[in-house]
């Protein structure tokens, strides 16, 4: 089937959900010794010119990605886990950033939050917010840049609200942390984020303690703990994944509505399609730690340009397909110890024979712009993508 993108008209009702989206997970880890290094060709697109072409919507973007590596050296060797990763996101759009699980989503995003231990990962490149940089800046230095202007909205609640204090408390903390105000000015402000995250009765939840939550409602309290603040940037790690589809949509319905009325830029971290269909503005598909494929929802979803991201659209479960057998993308992702040369999908990619010669497993692609223009860009060698997706692909998506 294929997926309607996001329709940014109306807020009112939330699509119908896909449903929970069959992944292959990944391989745990090995301990192949680590390969040498990738050959790689020089790059044919400026640095100015990837920066114009990695910003989808043209607008001023609020968070900047740039050539984003993050390591970590371990006794088997090195974790490649993110590989030169650029994206950029402008206030009151979303990003999602897709992907099976171990593809590098959480540790990328993880780094804009400033959350690695830095004496145990090696992070190279830019990540800009609002103009300033990050990657680099000393502790103190990073809280001040940051300050309240991000917020991370985890796929557990448990393990961002605290069991022993009640869940108006934490609110109110968070709140202080930022805001030099009385206890009872931030109350009032937790009382107001409780009822516009849509918890009933925010008086009497204000006293109550985590575990006295349902699931969904411990999501929307740490959704209002995160938007506490107001912050301009939120990311967002797969936060529906624990909840049943019912909750899942009142939930992703409730992010977009906040993000009409904060107008904050989202980074939604997800491996599910159907979410993506629902929230995003635009798309970054990440493979064994590499974007492979980036754009608008429109162009993604509806036109895409890169046989991973094929094979996650037609490994999705679909209603009018119930019978019909699910394909999942076959084999596991590589060893992030020990990346393939060449594409990183190679070992798993159903066309690479249709590449001439051996570029498929000796030549890293380039990301580069779909039909050679436009802010679309896949990382695939195969010369007739449209052809191959037009003519195989869609009629397979049904
Ligand atoms: N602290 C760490 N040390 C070593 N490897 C790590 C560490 N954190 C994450 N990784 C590895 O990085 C890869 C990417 O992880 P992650 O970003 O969490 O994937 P996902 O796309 O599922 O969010 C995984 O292979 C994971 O095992
Ligand atoms: S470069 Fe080759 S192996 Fe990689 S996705 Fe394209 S066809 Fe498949
Ligand atoms: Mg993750």
């Amino acid at each position: 089937m294929t997926l309607a993108p996001k329709d940014t008209s109306s807020n009112d009702t939330a699509p119908e959900t896909e449903g929970e989206t069959a992944m292959v997970e990944p391989s745990a880890a090995d301990d192949r010794a680590p390969a040498a290094g990738e050959q790689r060709r020089p790059s044919v697109v400026t640095r100015e010119r990837r920066q114009g072409l990695l910003n989808p919507s043209g607008e001023t973007p609020y968070l900047v990605v740039e050539d984003l590596t993050v390591k970590f050296p371990t006794a088997d060797g090195v974790v490649s886990a993110v590989n030169g990763l650029s994206y950029s996101v402008p206030l009151g759009r979303t990003l999602a950033i897709v992907g099976e699980s171990g593809s590098g989503k959480s540790v990328s995003s993880m780094a804009v939050m400033g959350l690695h231990d830095r004496k145990r990962t090696k992070i190279t490149g830019s990540i800009r917010l609002g103009g300033d940089e990050i990657v680099g800046l000393p502790e103190s230095e990073l809280m001040k840049v940051r300050g309240d202007a991000v917020a991370m909205v985890f796929q557990d609640p448990q393990s961002s609200l605290h069991p022993l204090y009640t869940v108006g408390n934490q609110i109110v903390e968070a709140y202080q942390v930022h805001h030099k105000v009385s206890k009872d000015v931030a109350k009032k402000r937790a009382l107001e984020m409780l009822d516009l995250v849509g918890i009933p009765n925010p008086q009497r939840r204000f006293a109550q303690y985590p575990h006295e939550f349902s699931g969904g409602m411990r999501q929307r309290a740490m959704i209002a703990m995160g938007l506490v603040n107001d912050p301009k940037l939120v990311i967002a790690d797969e936060p529906t994944t624990a909840l049943d589809v019912t909750v899942q949509a009142q939930i992703l319905d409730l992010l977009n509505n906040l993000q009409k009325e904060f107008g904050s830029a989202i980074v939604l971290i997800t491996h599910d399609l159907g979410v993506v269909a629902e929230m995003a503005d635009d798309v970054l598909v990440m493979y064994a730690g590499r974007c492979v494929e980036y754009g608008t929802a429109e162009d993604v979803l509806a036109r895409p340009r890169m046989p991973y991201t094929w094979g996650l659209l037609e490994s999705i479960p679909t209603v009018s397909a119930a019978n019909e057998r699910l394909r999942p993308i076959k084999g596991l992702p590589p060893s992030l110890l020990n990346l393939p040369t060449g594409c990183s999908f190679n070992p798993r990619c159903p066309y690479k024979d249709r590449v001439k010669g051996e570029r498929c497993t000796t030549e890293l692609p380039e990301l580069l712009p779909v039909d050679g223009a436009g802010a679309h860009m896949s990382r695939c060698h195969l010369h007739d993508k449209a052809s191959i997706y037009e003519a195989e692909v869609e009629p397979r998506l049904g």
